[in-house]
């Protein structure tokens, strides 16, 4: 049986986040269907697909409705079945042996990539009782309520990302060599980007990657990356993502901030699969 147009798209917030039902991405979509995803994505910027159980290669085969996945920059968190799916999980330690929490403090994935990856997908396998939402900031909203003086300002320049920033507050994993040969040492993108599919602005922020802003003295630069954040976290560009038993999640890198939340009982066990897609080089 092929999944059906009877699904139902409404949104979560005034801004950000649509929530499918009614459709299985375990069988094959039709192309009319295909197509309503797509532009409900654009139109969104986070899709919560709820009710879907798929194994790793199902949902390798759902997320290329919406595009061709990009290769994850540290393998170790690959699937052995599946390698092209990843993990996220409280369960796993820095080699000093404190917890690691995957994607906690704002950021955007992979901005160190010539072209990053357009979207994000995570699959609920294990969650906690309570707790361990994703929140996800809207940066064309942001962009749009600055001041036109700042916008002004900001419009043209172009920010240094790099794997770790030497400023992040959040550690990453450290890259096996041979992983690190596979990454670029510095990339320049825009400050302020445009959506290819919307045309709409968002400030193309990255708290975790960005070192720099190219020809601004360094102090300047991070007191203006610092006051940009300032403005995004504010609530009212917020969408916070209660994850349910089922649900599937894609988010679109080119116009959010995304964290992940390690508020919850660390002896519960948070396991989600995790998988991402190709996207331009930002303008
Ligand atoms: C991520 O940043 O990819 C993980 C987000 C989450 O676990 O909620």
């Amino acid at each position: 049986m092929t999944a059906t147009l009877d699904c139902t798209i409404t949104r979560l917030s005034d801004h950000t986040g649509a929530e499918v039902r009614g459709v299985d991405l375990s069988r094959p979509v039709d192309d009319t269907l295909r197509a309503r995803l797509n532009q409900a994505f654009s139109q969104h910027s986070v899709l919560v697909v709820r009710d879907q159980h798929l194994s790793p290669q199902q949902v390798l085969a759902a997320v290329q409705l919406f595009g061709e996945v990009f290769p994850q920059q540290d393998k170790k968190f690959s699937l052995p079945e599946c390698p092209l799916i990843h993990y996220v999980s409280n369960q796993d330690s820095y080699p000093d042996g404190t917890r690691y929490i995957p994607g906690a403090g704002y950021h955007t994935d992979h901005s160190n990539a010539v072209a990053p990856p357009k979207a994000t997908v995570l699959h609920a396998v294990k969650l906690p009782d309570r707790g361990g939402d994703t929140q996800y900031v809207n940066m064309h909203r942001a962009y749009e309520d600055l001041p036109e003086a700042m916008r002004h300002r900001i419009d043209g320049l172009r920010a240094i990302h790099v794997y770790q920033s030497r400023y992040s507050t959040r550690k990453l994993m450290t890259l096996s060599e041979e992983n690190r040969k596979a990454v670029p040492d510095a990339v320049l993108h825009p400050l302020v980007r445009t959506h290819p599919e919307t045309g709409r602005k968002a400030i193309y922020l990255n708290p975790i990657r960005i070192e720099g802003i190219e020809g601004m003295p360094e102090a300047e630069a991070l007191l203006l990356l610092d006051e940009l954040l300032e403005h995004a976290r504010q609530p009212r560009f917020e969408y916070r993502h209660q994850w349910r038993p089922g649900d599937l999640v894609m988010w679109d890198n080119r116009c959010l901030l995304h964290k992940a939340n390690g508020d919850y009982d660390m002896t519960q066990v948070r396991y989600l699969y995790r998988i991402m897609l190709k996207g331009d080089v930002p303008v």
